[in-house]
C-alpha cells in the first residue's frame, strides 16, 4: 500500500497527519480517525491510505518516537504538535514505507500552505526525514529489544508475555497481533441464510467468505468494507469477531425455556443481540454505565430489526433490582489486551498498572453481580483480556470468596489479529451471600431520541420489576 504520488496521495498524508495529531491526545485511533473523516470528507481513496499509515505507524508508535528522537537527539515533547505529527507520518513513511523524504515534503507541500507552516518546520523536518532514512537497527541484544525493534511492542508487555506463558508463546502471540486482521461477521439469522448471504458477499461484491466453525458466522480473511453493502443495510449481520460469541453461546445452551438473564454490561449490544436472535423466549435485561454506547446498542438492534429489551442506563456497582435471576451476564470493562491486534496502537497507550486498575474494578463490580444470581443459576464472567489477573485469577477469586462451582472457562489466544477471550461459567450454589438492597424508585437516564425505550423504572414490593413507557411487563 502507500501510493504513489499525486493529489490522493497529497490527501492522504494530510489526512494521516491530522488523525495522528488528534492520537497523541485521545489514544483511541478509530475515534480519532472517526473524527478527522467526518470533517474533512476526502476522496474515499484518501481516507483508505490514511487508515493503512495510522494503523501501521499506530503499530510501530514506540518505535517510530525512538528513531525520531535518537536522530535529533532532542525529545519530541520539544516540538509543536503538529510537527510531532508530521515527523511521526513522514518517518513512517521513509523508513517503513520507503518512499523518498522528497517526496514526502513535496507531497505534503499543500497541506503546509493550508496551515501557513514556517520555512524552520519545514528545515527541521526535510533534516530528520533524511536521517531517518539512513537509520539502522542494530542486532537485539536480548528477547526484550527483539521484541520492541522487531515486532513492535512495548518491553514491559513482551517481559508480561513471557512471565505468564513463556518466550516462545510470546513471540507467536505478537506474531499473530501483527497479522492483517481476519473478520468475521454474525448473520442475522431472522433476516437471511447462512448460505444465501455468503453467496450474495462473494458473488455481488467479490469477498472473500467462509462459513465460520462457529454457527451463523461467517468469516473473511481480510477486513472488507463490508458495512457498506446493502446487506448490511438491511440489518443481514453484524460484524462480530467470532471468538467473542463462544461464552454467551455456550450460556444459552444451559439455560431453559423463558429463562431470565441480565446483561450488567451490554453496550454496544453484540452479545445482546445475539441472545434475542437466537432465543426469543429468554426474558432479558440489559444495563450499561454508559448512555452513548446504549445508543449504540439501541441503533444495532433496529438496525438488525430486533426487539428491543428493557434497557437502562445503570452503574452494576449498584444494581438496581430487588430480584434475582437465572443468569448474569458479566463481560466486563478490562485493560482490552486481547484487542491489540485489531487496535494496533492500544500496546503504547496503555500503561503496566491498568490491568491492575480492572481486577479492582472487575471484583468490585463481580461482588455486586453474584448475589443477583438466584440459587442454581449462571454467571457468565468474560473478559477481552489474555491477563491472567484479569481471567483465570479472578474466576478463582469467585469459587474461593464466594463459593461459585466452575463448570466451564476458556481462554482464546488471538490468532490472525483477532480478538483474544476469556470466557467462565460459574453455577451459584445454595443460597448466595446476602445483599442488603435499597428500597424505592430507581429513575434511569433517557436519552431523548429513544425515549420510549429508556425507561423510568421501578422496583415493586412483590418482587417485580416493572417497565413503563413501553408495552412490557415482566415478573421475574
Ligand atoms: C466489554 S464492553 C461490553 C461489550 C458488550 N457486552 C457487547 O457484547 O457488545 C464493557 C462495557 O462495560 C461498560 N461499563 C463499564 N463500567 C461499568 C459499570 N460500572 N457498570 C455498567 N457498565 C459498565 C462499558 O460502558 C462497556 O460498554
Amino acid at each position: 500500500m502507500g501510493g504513489g504520488g499525486g493529489p490522493l496521495f497529497s490527501l492522504g498524508l494530510e489526512l494521516a497527519v491530522r488523525v495522528t495529531e488528534i492520537l497523541e491526545f485521545n489514544k483511541d485511533l478509530v475515534l480519532a480517525r472517526e473524527q478527522i473523516f467526518e470533517k474533512y470528507n476526502y476522496h474515499q481513496k484518501a481516507k483508505e491510505l490514511a487508515t493503512y499509515i495510522t494503523n501501521e505507524l499506530g503499530r510501530r508508535w514506540g518505535v517510530v518516537n525512538r528513531m525520531i528522537e535518537e536522530v535529533q537527539k532532542e525529545p519530541l515533547e520539544e516540538s509543536s504538535s503538529l510537527l510531532r505529527a508530521c515527523l511521526r507520518v513522514g518517518a513512517f513513511e521513509v523508513y517503513f514505507d520507503n518512499k523518498n523524504p522528497n517526496h514526502v515534503l513535496k507531497s505534503l507541500g499543500p497541506f503546509f500552505r493550508k496551515k501557513k507552516v514556517k520555512k524552520g518546520f519545514i528545515n527541521r523536518l526535510r533534516y530528520v526525514l533524511f536521517e531517518v532514512k539512513k537509520f539502522r537497527i542494530n542486532p537485539p541484544a536480548d528477547f526484550l529489544e527483539w521484541a520492541f525493534w522487531h515486532h513492535f511492542f512495548p518491553k514491559w508487555i513482551a517481559e508480561r508475555l513471557a512471565e505468564q506463558f513463556g518466550q516462545e508463546e510470546a513471540l507467536k502471540l505478537m506474531e499473530h497481533m501483527n497479522q492483517h486482521p481476519s473478520m468475521s461477521i454474525r448473520v442475522n439469522t431472522r433476516l437471511a441464510d447462512v448460505d444465501a448471504l455468503r453467496k450474495a458477499l462473494t458473488e455481488k461484491y467479490g469477498f472473500q467468505v467462509e462459513k465460520a466453525k462457529v454457527y451463523p458466522f461467517l468469516t473473511m480473511p481480510r477486513t472488507y468494507p463490508v458495512m457498506r453493502t446493502e446487506e448490511y443495510k438491511e440489518g443481514m449481520f453484524i460484524v462480530q469477531d467470532v471468538n467473542t460469541a463462544y461464552g454467551i453461546s455456550r450460556l444459552l445452551d444451559l439455560l431453559p425455556e423463558g429463562a431470565t438473564l441480565f446483561d450488567a454490561c451490554a453496550a454496544p449490544g453484540r452479545k445482546s443481540s445475539l441472545v434475542t436472535q437466537l432465543r426469543s423466549d429468554i426474558r432479558f435485561v440489559c444495563a450499561d454505565i454508559s448512555k452513548l454506547r446504549l445508543t449504540k446498542l439501541v441503533n444495532g438492534f433496529e438496525r438488525l430489526k430486533l426487539p428491543l429489551p428493557p434497557i437502562l442506563v445503570a452503574d452494576a456497582a449498584h444494581p438496581p433490582f430487588k430480584v434475582q435471576f437465572d443468569a448474569v451476564h458479566a463481560d466486563l470493562p478490562c485493560s482490552g489486551s486481547g484487542t491489540w491486534g485489531k487496535h494496533p496502537e492500544r500496546r503504547w497507550f496503555t500503561t503496566p498498572i491498568r490491568y491492575k486498575e480492572c481486577v479492582e474494578i472487575q471484583r468490585r463490580l463481580l461482588s455486586s453481580l453474584i448475589p443477583l444470581v438466584k440459587p442454581g443459576g449462571y454467571l457468565l464472567y468474560s473478559t477481552c483480556s489474555i491477563w491472567r489477573e484479569e481471567n483465570e485469577e479472578n474466576t478463582r477469586w469467585m469459587q474461593e470468596e464466594f463459593g461459585l462451582r466452575l463448570i466451564e472457562e476458556k481462554r482464546i489466544f488471538p490468532e490472525n489479529a483477532s480478538t483474544g477471550f476469556y470466557y467462565a461459567i460459574m453455577k451459584v450454589e445454595g443460597e448466595p451471600p446476602p445483599k442488603k438492597l435499597a428500597e424505592g424508585i430507581y429513575t434511569c437516564e433517557v436519552p431523548s431520541k429513544y425515549e420510549r425505550v429508556y425507561l423510568a423504572c421501578s422496583l415493586i414490593g412483590c418482587g417485580g420489576f416493572c417497565v413503563h413507557n413501553m408495552s412490557y411487563n415482566m415478573i421475574l
